[in-house]
């Protein structure tokens, strides 16, 4: 029953003075409710699927098909089971009563009919019915809302993916392009042949990340991790780096310390150390030493981890810039350039460094003082795939 439509009572009795005074004591339940009259109990059925009653009323005896057999078989039937069902049972017939019951019925009315105690049951029956029909359209539209919320985060998703990727692709062929026109400049096959390989190194990344991707799509990241020389990584990632590296006076230091090999993806861990190389090159101050420090190290508290900190004298972050780094989007730079120092910023970097982080089980911190620099340290478990605790890490 909806919030406009009349109730619809189905009334069954072959006694038609005793359906006549039911149908009179109901009337004033409201002025438009719709009757349907059954004489026999096989007409039940048919009228319920035609009529679409809200409450049926039915009498016990009724020939042919009784009261109870008609319940059981509307009970049956899943279009209709929600219909509630009262039996019209002689005064003290404990057993009609106790029958209806196991036949389906949610109640019963005696007879002789008391009217008010009629109208009472009746409109009880009613209104539970007008409630369970409106939580049953509340819960469709709910669940509709639901729907439209995960279809919308799925977009969203695929929008901060494709956003991810192109600012991934973004580094790589802006590496490409100041090695290609390094090259230009260069008549000296050997200095050619050095840079090309550079090159070479690079469109491997691009290539790694499409593989990367690809494996997210196979959803099982852990399998493409290998055991890792970090110290190595930092040299290499620091090589495809230099030519930037140099262009912006920027010096680097690699502290090399004894650490264990770890399983991570290096591709991926590599795409860590480039962006936050990459913003501490962009947080330099030039009237300061520009300078980055890489190291990598055992955890002291947690020998299960390692640590790789990525160190820089740039001119640091006030609190409130601190507090937002890690979210997709947020950038200091100024989305055309027009930022701190003109390189524009997608404000996606430290969310990818993040996510990459966080795919290999580890936890990232950062130490930052406004005028001397910054410091990013990022804890990794030696092997994602053991359960193990995490290191103390203060905030
Ligand atoms: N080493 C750092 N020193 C000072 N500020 C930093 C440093 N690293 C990050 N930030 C701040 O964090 C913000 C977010 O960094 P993130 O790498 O996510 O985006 P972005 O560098 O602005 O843009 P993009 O990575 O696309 O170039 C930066 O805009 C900057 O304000
Ligand atoms: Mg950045």
């Amino acid at each position: 029953m909806n919030d406009c439509r009349a109730p619809h009572i189905l009334i069954a009795d072959d006694n038609a003075a005793d359906l006549c005074l039911l149908r009179r004591i109901l009337e004033s339940l409201s002025a438009d409710a719709v009757f349907i009259n059954a004489a026999a109990g096989t007409e039940v059925l048919p009228l319920v699927d035609s009529g679409k009653p809200d409450i049926v009323l039915l009498d016990v005896r009724m020939p042919g098909m009784d009261g109870f057999e008609v319940c059981r078989q509307l009970h049956e039937d899943e279009r209709f089971r929600e219909i509630p069902v009262l039996l019209i049972t002689g005064m003290d017939s404990l057993e009609d009563k106790l029958n209806g019951f196991r036949s389906g019925a949610v109640d019963y009315i005696v007879k002789p009919f008391n009217g008010e105690e009629v109208k009472l049951r009746v409109n009880a029956q009613l209104k539970l019915k007008r409630y369970r029909d409106e939580l049953r359209t509340m819960n469709r539209k709910l669940q509709q809302a639901q729907d439209a919320l995960v279809a919308n985060a799925r977009m969203s998703a695929v929008g901060s993916l494709a956003a991810g990727i192109s600012h991934e692709f973004n580094n790589i062929l802006g590496m490409i392009g100041g090695y290609v026109q390094l090259c230009l400049e260069k008549n000296d096959l050997n200095q050619m042949y050095e840079i090309l390989c550079m090159v070479q190194t690079l469109v491997g990344r691009g290539e790694h990340i499409v593989q990367g991707l690809l494996g997210l799509v196979r959803s099982n990241r852990i399998k493409g991790h290998v055991k890792t020389d970090l110290v190595d990584l930092i040299a290499q990632t620091v090589s495809l780096m230099k030519k930037k590296l140099s262009d912006a006076g920027v010096d680097v230091e690699i502290i090399k310390r004894e650490v264990p090999l770890i399983c991570c993806s290096p591709g991926e861990i590599s795409q860590v150390m480039i962006n936050l190389m990459k913003n501490a090159m962009e947080a330099m101050d030039p009237q300061r030493e520009k300078k980055i420090f890489l190291e990598a190290l055992r955890d002291k508290t947690n020998p299960n981890y390692v640590q790789l900190i990525i160190r820089d004298t740039g001119y640091g972050m006030p609190e409130k810039v601190r507090e937002r780094i890690f979210d997709p989007f947020f950038t200091t730079k100024g989305v055309t350039g027009g930022g701190d120092n003109n390189s524009p910023g997608t404000g996606l970097g430290l969310s990818i460094v993040a996510n990459i982080v966080e795919n290999h089980k580890g936890i990232i911190r950062v130490a930052s003082e406004l005028g001397s620099g910054t410091a990013f340290t990022i804890f990794l478990p030696i092997d994602p795939a053991e359960p193990v605790s995490a290191p103390p890490v203060s905030p």
